[in-house]
């Protein structure tokens, strides 16, 4: 693997199935790993709020025998208090590894250039890698094999929708995006991932998109840094909530997929949040298996 995880596009086909067979291995037997990442501190910076980002880190390290350390928006202030490149150079001293929620690709970049240790992306404006891997993940370890498996991503063209993109095109898993007009994915990434062997397709129409699927993934219509942005979104996405409707449209035993934090009655209604094929719960739990993964590779 690469000193940095920035991107899903950064591994290979290989490096996710070898992360899936760590965090496989982790999560069924912890005892055997709890002095794996020994003595070792994880920096974790964040820029915006979090609720399984942090404590799945923080628990993850823990549990290794390490430490993460907390660092708040208003502590850090990167770019403002300090430049990144000098946070960089600072914590690379002190630290193991630097875990980073933040807004541009281009400050986790400038981040990962500047360190010598490893960075992860906790979330950025662009992508999402640690929250895909934990999802493909979910899917893997329920006894799937990806390759016969299609996801219908349904909403917004966000981060999380660009970090399934590169999912797919690393594991062979076979993507369907639904979105309003002028919401679409990055066509960039979509076209970079297909030239990669990506199976993907794009649709306006969320019915036809979830026809048959394995799976219906959403996400919130507005993403953190879009809140000036609520009110329009919320007139535009009402046709792509996901409600028994369109969930009936899938196969019988589809699943539904959501990073959380769900907005009920936005892009998800409870009926679906708590159906009993509702994975959501089994994806937050993943987090902290494939990110102890994840930092063992990187840091161990
Ligand atoms: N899914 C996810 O990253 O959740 P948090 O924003 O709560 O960390
Ligand atoms: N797209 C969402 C994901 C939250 C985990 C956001 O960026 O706010």
């Amino acid at each position: 693997m690469e000193k940095d995880l920035l991107t899903i596009k950064d591994l290979t086909g290989e490096e996710v199935m070898e992360l899936f067979q760590l965090a496989k291995e982790i999560k069924n037997n912890i005892d055997a790993h709890r002095k794996d990442l020994a003595g070792k501190v994880l920096a974790m910076i964040f820029e915006k709020p979090s609720l399984r980002t942090r404590v799945t880190f923080e628990t993850g390290i823990y549990q290794l025998g390490g430490i993460g350390i907390y660092l708040a928006p208003q502590d850090i202030q990167l770019g403002k208090r300090e430049a990144v490149e000098d946070v960089a150079r600072n914590l690379s001293r002190w630290v193991d590894g630097i875990m980073i929620r933040t807004f541009g690709q281009d400050i986790l970049e400038k981040m990962a250039e500047n360190a010598t240790v490893p960075v992860i992306n906790a979330l950025s404006d662009l992508y999402h890698p640690c929250q895909i891997l934990a999802d493909l993940f979910t899917i893997w370890e329920k006894g799937h094999d990806l390759k016969n498996f299609t996801l219908a991503y349904v909403g917004d063209g966000n981060n999380i929708a660009h970090s399934l993109i590169w999912g797919a095109a690393r594991t062979g898993m076979k993507l369907r995006i639904a979105t309003p007009k002028g919401y679409e994915p990055n066509m960039e990434i979509v076209e970079a991932a297909r030239r990669e062997g990506a199976h993907i397709e794009l649709y306006t129409d969320p019915r036809e998109a979830v026809k048959g699927v394995d799976a219906i993934y959403t996400d919130v219509w507005a993403s953190m840094g879009q809140e000036a942005e609520r009110e329009k979104r919320l007139k535009v996405f009402p046709p792509y909530q996901v409600n028994m409707e369109l969930f009936s449209l899938a196969k019988e035993t589809a699943y539904f997929m959501h990073c959380l934090p769900a907005h009920r009655g936005e892009e998800v209604t409870d009926e679906v949040l708590d159906h009993p094929r509702s994975i959501v719960l089994d994806q937050a739990e993943n987090r902290l298996h494939i990110q102890k993964a994840i930092m063992r590779r990187l840091m161990g």
